[in-house]
C-alpha cells in the first residue's frame, strides 16, 4: 500500500503538558479499513517529556484524541517483542525510544514520523497481521527435537556448548528484523532473518537432535541462501543479536554439513 498525501491535523488541547514538556508533531500513517482504500499520513502536536517513550506519546494520542488509534503492545518494557513500528524510518519498539533521542537540534520543531513495520498486511493504522511471520516462524521447528528414551535426570550440557547459540535465545520475536529485510520485502515467502535466528537457536544446541531436519528446511529456493547480507536486520534488532552473524553460521553449517 502507498501512502496518499493529505495529512490531516488534530486538536490535541486535552493532552496534559507537564511541566518541562516540548511540544513535538507525531506524524502518524493511518488506515482504516472500514473507510480508506490507502494509508494517509495524519499529524498530532503532543506534549512531550524528553524522557518520554514513544510509546508514551501513541497513548496519549489514543486516550485524549483519538481513541480508534490501533497500535500493538503488552509490556512497555522491551520484553514481549509486541510494538516494533517505523520511527522515523526505521524499525525500533516503541517502548525504548525515548522522546529525548529524537528532539531536533537547537530548539528546533521536532517531528516524529510513526509508520506500520513493511512486508506484512497492515490490519488497521500501526497493527500489523504477524502470521506470516509466525508461519516461518513455526516451519523450522522452533522445540527441541530428541529422540530415544526419555532420559531420567536432565540433559546436561557444558557451558560451553550453551555459549554457541546463546545470541539467538535472546530473540522475542517482534519481526523487527524480518520486516527491515528488502529481500522478505520483496518475496514474503522468504524465511526471514527472525525464522533462521529460532532455528539457529536450536541447530547449534547440543542437546538437540534435529539440526538436519532443520538445515534441510532452510536449504530451500525460500531459505537461507536468500539473505543477501545487507545488515538491516542486526541493526535493528533491538536485542542486540548479530542476526547477520548467525545465519552466516547456518549457511557454513549447511556448506561443511557440520554443526
Ligand atoms: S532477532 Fe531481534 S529483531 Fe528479529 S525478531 Fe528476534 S528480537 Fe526481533
Ligand atoms: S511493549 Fe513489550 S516490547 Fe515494547
Amino acid at each position: 500500500m502507498t501512502a496518499t498525501v493529505s495529512e490531516g491535523v488534530h486538536d490535541t488541547s486535552q493532552i496534559p503538558a507537564p511541566e518541562g514538556s516540548v511540544t513535538v508533531t507525531v506524524k502518524l500513517l493511518r488506515f482504516n479499513p472500514e473507510v480508506d482504500s490507502e494509508p494517509h499520513w495524519e499529524s498530532y502536536d503532543v506534549p512531550a517529556l524528553p524522557t518520554d517513550r514513544v510509546l508514551n506519546l501513541l497513548f496519549n494520542i489514543k486516550n485524549y484524541v483519538d481513541g480508534t488509534l490501533a497500535f500493538r503492545r503488552s509490556c512497555a518494557h522491551g520484553i514481549c517483542g509486541s510494538d516494533a513500528m517505523q520511527i522515523n524510518g526505521v524499525n525500533r519498539l516503541a517502548c525504548k525510544v525515548l522522546v529525548k533521542d529524537l528532539l531536533a537540534k537547537d530548539g528546533k520543531p521536532t517531528t516524529i514520523t510513526i509508520a506500520p513495520i513493511k512486508g506484512l498486511p497492515t490490519m488497521k493504522d500501526l497493527y500489523v497481521d504477524m502470521e506470516p511471520f509466525f508461519e516461518a516462524y513455526r516451519a523450522v521447528k522452533p522445540y527441541l527435537i530428541a529422540y530415544g528414551n526419555e532420559p531420567t535426570r536432565e540433559r546436561v550440557q557444558s557451558p560451553a556448548d550453551r555459549e554457541r547459540f546463546d545470541d539467538t535465545t535472546k530473540c522475542i520475536l517482534c519481526a523487527a528484523c524480518t520486516s527491515s529485510c528488502p529481500v522478505y520485502w520483496a518475496d514474503g515467502s522468504y524465511f526471514g532473518p527472525a525464522a533462521i535466528v529460532n532455528a539457529h537457536r536450536f541447530i547449534f544446541d547440543s542437546r538437540d537432535e534435529g539440526a538436519e531436519e532443520r538445515l534441510d528446511i532452510l536449504n530451500d529456493a525460500e531459505g537461507v541462501w536468500r539473505c543477501r547480507t545487507t545488515f538491516n536486520c542486526t541493526d535493528a534488532c533491538p536485542r542486540g543479536i548479530q542476526i547477520t552473524k548467525a545465519i552466516q553460521e547456518v549457511k557454513r553449517a549447511l556448506l561443511f554439513k557440520r554443526v
